[in-house]
């Protein structure tokens, strides 16, 4: 597994970078005539670089036609809920580029949980083709980390940390019991190439241990993410890697 960290002056400057890089990666696939399978995250952070990528030169530079959007977590709400991570996205980049709907996979959250994990596991099998593990291999896999480590919906000292077998599983948050639907470790580490997006001071002290730990195994489920085959890639401010 390949380790990069890039670090910039703000998360303005972050999102900038971002988007001139995702660019690329699509612009590179479609030259090939494919389509990249990306994975977003939820939360703030990805925001300002959906906004970036919903405006000039991005919005009517950039193939839209071969991207394929997924989440890689989703809280259980309907689409137009604040919570909704769709519902972000929507707002910041979808609803402003010319993107087919088809292209779109969005995890139902106002379906019954376990019904939609089962669901989504399919969608992802049809439109991810598979990789080194067996597991659907995303090109792309957006990820943020929760001040506590975690990532995606896959919170410390929960049980499906260890889930080697389903592609998603139903999440809970720990501290209000809000259902999510989150890929699990063995998609996420099968992915080409894995970018957390992690951003104010908040984040720097779970991520200096995360730098730090070499072999000795974290509580942090972001620690855990290492794609065997792939590019594991951290995008930083200054405020989240002061050290750096
Ligand atoms: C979610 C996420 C989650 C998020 C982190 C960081 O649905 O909330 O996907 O893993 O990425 O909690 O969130 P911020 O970007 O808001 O700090």
């Amino acid at each position: 597994m390949e380790k990069k960290y890039y670090l910039f002056e703000d998360s303005a400057e972050l999102a900038a970078q971002l988007a001139v890089d995702f660019k690329d990666a699509v612009s590179k696939k479609a030259a090939s005539g494919g389509s990249l399978t990306v994975a977003l995250s939820g939360g703030h952070t990805p925001k300002a670089f959906f906004e970036i990528l919903a405006e000039a030169p991005y919005k009517e530079g950039l193939p839209w036609e071969n991207v394929i959007f997924f989440w890689g977590d989703e809280r259980c709400v309907p689409p137009d809920n604040d919570e909704s991570n769709f519902k972000m996205t929507n707002i910041a980049l979808l609803s402003h580029i010319d993107i087919p709907a088809s292209n779109i996979h969005r995890v139902l959250g106002e379906y019954p949980p376990t019904n939609e994990t089962l669901r989504y596991e399919k969608v992802i099998e049809e439109n991810v083709a598979a990789g080194g593990n067996g597991f659907p291999s995303f090109d792309w896999i957006f990820l943020g980390m929760g001040d506590d480590g975690h990532t995606a919906s896959l919170f410390p000292g929960a049980s499906n940390l260890k889930e080697m077998k389903k592609i998603c599983v139903v999440a809970e948050h720990p501290e209000t019991g809000q259902k999510r639907v989150s890929l699990t470790f063995p998609v996420i580490n099968n992915a080409k190439r894995v970018s957390f997006l992690v951003a104010g001071e908040a984040k720097a002290p779970v991520f200096k241990e995360i730098l730090e730990k070499g072999a000795n195994p974290l509580p942090y489920p972001a620690s855990m993410v290492n794609p065997e085959n792939g590019v594991l890639e951290w995008y930083l401010d200054k405020a989240a890697a002061p050290e750096l």
